[in-house]
């Protein structure tokens, strides 16, 4: 697992050769700067997807033997972080972590167990409801607060699942502060997460996460939160159709859980799973189809895009269908290409589910951290060597675009069928600390003068497991079962 892949698929997707790393270059004009950290920014984008498939090849076939030990184990210092907040208490009146029992959040905290049987607005029952969100609580607006005790929920190395392009700790990242944080939502209390209750949920049924590398790195987190209930042997993850479809049994409860790779959610030349760094990326206007085959049927429906759709300030739009010889393409804004998106997907939830049967989610925007001095850190940085939160309860970076939050907004609220909207961005903004930096599976050995300049190949675009992730799903098991 530690040998680098030479099959020619991961040939074809390495990152481009960097012998040529304009980096070496000590001084850089804040220009060039904003320059390299886009291009980094973006091969980081195109590399990992790619390499995350290959990863959790590799992990499935580990998947079977019992999971021991890691070798490899990082022996280096481990950093004793003195962060102002680490000793900070809950807030007052908030239960400590895990301290509250579903019983107590469902009559105490969320009002009355006979409202068990939550409504939606138009008073139709929501499928999966035991209990309702406290009125007027926004369960995303809060702030991080540290918990030594309760969190991470799992440990990195007792999860076989993640793809070693998430595994920090195995590849030496040198702190696990980022592991000890908890979401406090200002004006109440989160359920705290019940595996039992979340398999038990799933008995006979069917979970899909459908969207991007992102989306796949919550989808691992959730086999995670819920595997070690799970005994060896009666749990398995394979992956079919050419790698676009991953699925994780759970044979006793005739239960999956599964990842659709589609990026762009349309067809696009960039939907192979395998290879799909290509130089001009091609999304089909009216194509969600194509792809939405496969998400029928399914329970619980969790969708993510974004990333891929922020190349530039425009996307090329195809009209006809790939086979033709002349394409017919239009270049649009970033934003009206999204809302093209957005509202196929809107179109193809009212078409193709019950809203009595089926709950579907989308997470918003996940942030990147590429340039430091949007938080008032020194130039030239970026999320490397961050181990601490940002604390200014109003950043936001500027790689999460609020054009694209409004798109998201105006589509949804149209929808005739509800669509639980995460909106995990602001909450993940503060997180500079979580990305997987330079402590992941590398796919093409460094050279001497990246391995000078960590800054220059670090990943602030992916998170590692476990980390902020997990409290994306924390918040879907809220709004699922408290909704
Ligand atoms: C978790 O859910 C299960 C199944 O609904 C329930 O029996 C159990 O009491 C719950 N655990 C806690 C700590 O609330
Ligand atoms: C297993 O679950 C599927 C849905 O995912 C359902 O169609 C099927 O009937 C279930 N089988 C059994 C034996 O319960
Ligand atoms: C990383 O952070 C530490 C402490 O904040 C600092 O002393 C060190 O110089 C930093 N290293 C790099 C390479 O930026
Ligand atoms: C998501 O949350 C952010 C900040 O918390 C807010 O500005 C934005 O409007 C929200 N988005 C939607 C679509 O509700």
């Amino acid at each position: 697992m530690k040998s680098p892949l030479s099959s020619p698929a991961s040939a074809a997707a390495a990152p481009p050769s960097s012998s040529s790393s304009p980096l070496r270059k000590t001084r850089l004009s804040p220009f060039l700067f904003a320059l390299l950290s886009f291009i980094v920014f973006v091969s980081i984008l195109y590399g990992e997807d790619l390499a995350c498939i290959f990863g959790q090849q590799l992990q499935v076939r580990q998947s079977s033997a019992r999971p021991g030990p890691r070798t490899g184990e990082p022996t280096g210092p481990s950093v004793s972080s003195s962060h102002v907040a680490k000793d900070e208490s809950p807030d007052a009146g908030a239960p400590p972590a895990g301290g509250t029992t579903d019983e107590e959040v469902i009559n105490g905290v969320l009002g009355s167990s006979d409202q068990r049987k939550s409504s939606g607005a138009g008073g139709e029952p929501v499928p999966f409801a035991i209990g309702r969100g406290e009125e007027g609580c926004d369960v995303f607006s809060g702030r991080w607060v540290r918990d030594e005790s309760a969190r991470p929920m799992y440990e990195e190395s007792e999860c076989p699942y993640i793809q070693p392009q998430l595994t920090c700790q195995e590849h030496g990242r040198p702190d696990r502060d980022y592991q000890h944080w908890r979401w406090q939502p200002h004006s109440c209390s989160l359920p705290r997460f019940n595996a039992t209750l979340m398999l038990e949920t799933l008995r006979g049924k069917r979970m899909m996460y459908v969207g991007d590398s992102l989306n796949r790195g919550q989808y691992v987190s959730m086999i995670c939160l819920l595997h070690s209930l799970i005994p060896e042997g009666s749990k398995s993850m394979e992956t079919f159709n050419s790698d676009s479809l991953t699925v994780f049994t759970a044979k006793d409860y005739n239960a999956t859980i599964e990842f659709y790779w589609a990026p762009f959610l349309l067809e696009s030349n960039s939907d192979n799973a395998v290879i799909h760094r290509v130089n001009e990326r091609l999304v089909r206007k009216g194509s969600i189809n194509k792809h939405g085959k496969h998400w029928k049927g399914v329970d619980i429906l969790v969708f993510n895009s974004y990333l891929w759709w922020m190349s530039g300030v425009t996307v090329k739009i195809l009209k006809g269908s790939f086979e033709d010889e002349v394409k017919d393409v239009e270049v649009m804004s970033t934003e009206d290409a999204y809302r093209i998106g957005m509202k196929s997907l809107v179109r193809w939830v009212q078409r193709n589910t019950d809203p009595k049967k089926t709950r579907v989610f989308f997470t918003s925007m996940s942030p990147t951290h590429g340039n430091s001095e949007e938080w008032g850190g020194g130039p030239g940085g970026n999320c490397y060597n961050q181990t601490t939160p940002i604390e200014d309860p109003n950043y936001w970076g500027s790689d999460s675009r609020k054009s694209i939050m409004q798109v998201i907004g105006e589509v949804f609220s149209k929808s005739k069928v509800p669509i639980t909207f995460l909106n995990i961005t602001q909450l993940s903004n503060y997180r500079k600390d979580a990305h997987t930096m330079i402590y992941k599976k590398q796919w093409s050995p460094l050279t001497p003068e990246k391995l000078a300049n960590p800054v220059s190949y670090a990943d602030c675009v992916h998170w590692c497991l476990p980390g902020l992730q997990d409290t994306w799903n924390e918040l879907l098991f809220a709004k699922l079962f408290y909704p």
